[in-house]
């Protein structure tokens, strides 16, 4: 069954019980305390608490969706068998139209006699006396009453969803496992009970913030989610998500690893890419913060995994790692945008904004790896000796180093590394790059351009922010946009002085001064800056 055959089963099969067929929201919630949607109720959040009507608004008091999700917890997880940063997630919902037993029973139909497919085990809520939450008993019988006798519990970490930002609905939770054809049992589909109401958010629930209680729902709803990679892969036969459909119709040819190069690296390029063409169509842009900085993370590990897959590293040309790039970004529009048009509306945008981010990044990225390199030359020699699927065996004369977080965040700064393509560099030789370092000497140095900004614009927004350029009101802007050319007028005029060799390496813009980072192997003389002052 293809995939796009399991979006219209689950749909299909949801509609003729009742449910309302919702279209997906964008990726980019309305809730401003979650930076992206990361599961299909994020949209329905108001239904559960009474605050809007179902019946009024959809027709039913059951919705279903497929809804367009990101996950940037489990980016460090992508290329094993199971884990994306993008996907989409098959749902059903119930705002008081019905509650566990037919939950559970619309869940088994589905994937026992809609998709044919054996059921491992299920799990239900062993209860927590922190939270004040009983074992699910109920959710046990009725797995029982189906048949299915291996019902294992787990805990809050495991199955207890939300809430999901600042507060809202949550409650105990019962997961479906599946086998997959590497004999995995992996969890398709998680079907949460919204019992209650938590003031707060998720952490303090976790750590049971003093005078915060979950409160009994007026009425209990429904929330299932169940990743559609995820059951693709079982009704497939696949031995993982890569080798369904999804990824192979439109990334194939550019997920083929050469001999030196761990399968890891296709994975990832293609769901980063894949992930990024999403992104952008639902207005994302690359930034230094929130989630336009996910964006740019996401396209430059891009970039760093093309490089590989096609022997750039190995003398390979920069052209052919690019143009590799851009034709999977084509291909992953063409093929989603068959389900998703506005992907074939947005296709200009979408390419647009990949070569000039990519552009910016490729400029710095050469030099940043040669550094980087230069100070753990093991890396690289590792790297290249590895053949394909092979581990790295450490060896009594390897040393295991950790790279500080302030090496790190250094090469962040100075040549846009960032965390994921450190990680991922360190990983090649098992090293270890200390985060919650890196964490820190990062939010450091929010703290300080944060607190300059205030200084600069007294605490007021800006108009115009876009990392680079900075204005607090029009005639701000009107500097700014001159500065701006006037960097280009500099580079230009830089590079007629001193050659080729010159490349640019960011620029920070407010209406009080221009500043503007190049690269150039020495320093240079009085009368080289002479020359271009003058120019
Ligand atoms: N909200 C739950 C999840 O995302 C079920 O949809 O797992």
């Amino acid at each position: 069954m293809t995939a796009d055959e399991v979006r219209k089963r689950f749909l299909d099969f949801m509609k003729a019980r009742g449910h309302a067929i919702v279209p997906s929201s964008s990726l980019v919630p309305d809730d401003p305390s979650v930076l992206l949607t990361t599961a299909g109720m994020q949209q329905f959040k108001p239904y559960y608490t009474g605050e809007a009507n179902a019946d009024k608004d959809f027709g039913s008091k059951n919705t279903a969706t497929v809804q367009k999700s990101f996950r940037t917890s489990d980016i460090d997880e992508v290329g094993d068998e199971t884990h994306l940063t993008f996907f989409e997630m098959l749902g059903n919902f119930s705002f008081g139209g019905y509650f566990k037993k037919e939950a559970i029973e619309l869940a088994h139909e589905f994937i026992t006699k809609e998709m044919k497919l054996p059921i491992s085990y299920v799990t239900v809520f062993s209860g927590d006396s922190k939270v004040g939450v009983p074992k699910d008993e109920e959710s046990r019988g009725i797995w029982n009453a189906f048949g299915i006798s291996d019902v294992r519990e787990e805990g809050m970490s495991d199955v207890f969803w939300g809430p999901t930002g600042s507060s809202g609905p949550c409650g105990p939770t019962t997961e479906i496992y599946c086998r997959n054809a590497a004999g995995q049992d992996v969890e398709i589909w998680n079907i949460v009970f919204n019992q209650y109401f938590y003031p707060g958010s998720r952490e303090e629930l976790n750590s049971g913030a003093a005078g915060k209680a979950l409160k009994p729902l007026e009425t209990p709803g429904v929330d299932t989610g169940m990743g559609l990679e995820r059951l693709a892969m079982v009704s497939q036969g696949k031995k993982n998500i890569f080798e369904t459909d999804l990824f192979l119709e439109p990334f194939k040819l550019f997920m083929l690893a050469p001999s030196g190069v761990d399968l890891r690296s296709g994975r990832i390029f293609a769901d980063h890419v894949r992930g990024s063409i999403f992104l952008i169509a639902d207005g994302v842009r690359p930034s230094n913060k929130n989630a336009g900085y996910i964006l740019r993370r996401l396209i430059r590990r891009a970039v760093v995994h093309s490089r590989k897959l096609t022997g750039e590293d190995q003398g390979g040309g920069t052209a052919l790692s690019l143009s590799n790039l851009r034709q999977a970004v084509e291909s992953g529009i063409s093929y989603y945008g068959g389900t998703y048009s506005d992907l074939l509306t947005n296709k200009q945008i979408i390419q647009n904004i990949f070569d000039e981010e990519v552009a910016k990044f490729v400029k710095t990225l050469d030099v940043g790896l040669k550094e980087f390199l230069k100070l753990y030359p093991e890396l690289q020699v590792i790297s290249q000796t590895l053949k394909p699927g092979e581990k790295m065996q450490v060896q009594k004369s390897h040393v295991l180093k950790e790279i500080s977080g302030e090496t790190a965040f250094n090469f962040h700064q100075s040549y846009g590394l960032t965390i994921d393509i450190i990680r991922d560099l360190a990983r090649e030789g098992l090293h270890q790059v200390n985060e919650k370092e890196f964490e820190e000497a990062f939010k450091k140095h929010q703290e300080i351009s944060r607190a300059g900004q205030e200084r600069k614009f007294g605490g007021h927004g800006l108009l115009l922010d876009t990392g680079e350029l900075k204005a607090g009101n029009e005639d701000e802007l009107k500097i700014v946009t001159r500065l701006h050319t006037a960097t280009h007028m500099l580079q230009s005029a830089l590079r007629e002085v001193l050659g080729p060799e010159v490349h640019q390496a960011g620029s920070d813009i407010t209406a009080e001064r221009t500043r503007f980072d190049f690269t150039f192997p020495r320093k240079l003389i009085p009368e080289e800056i002479k020359k271009v002052e003058d120019i």
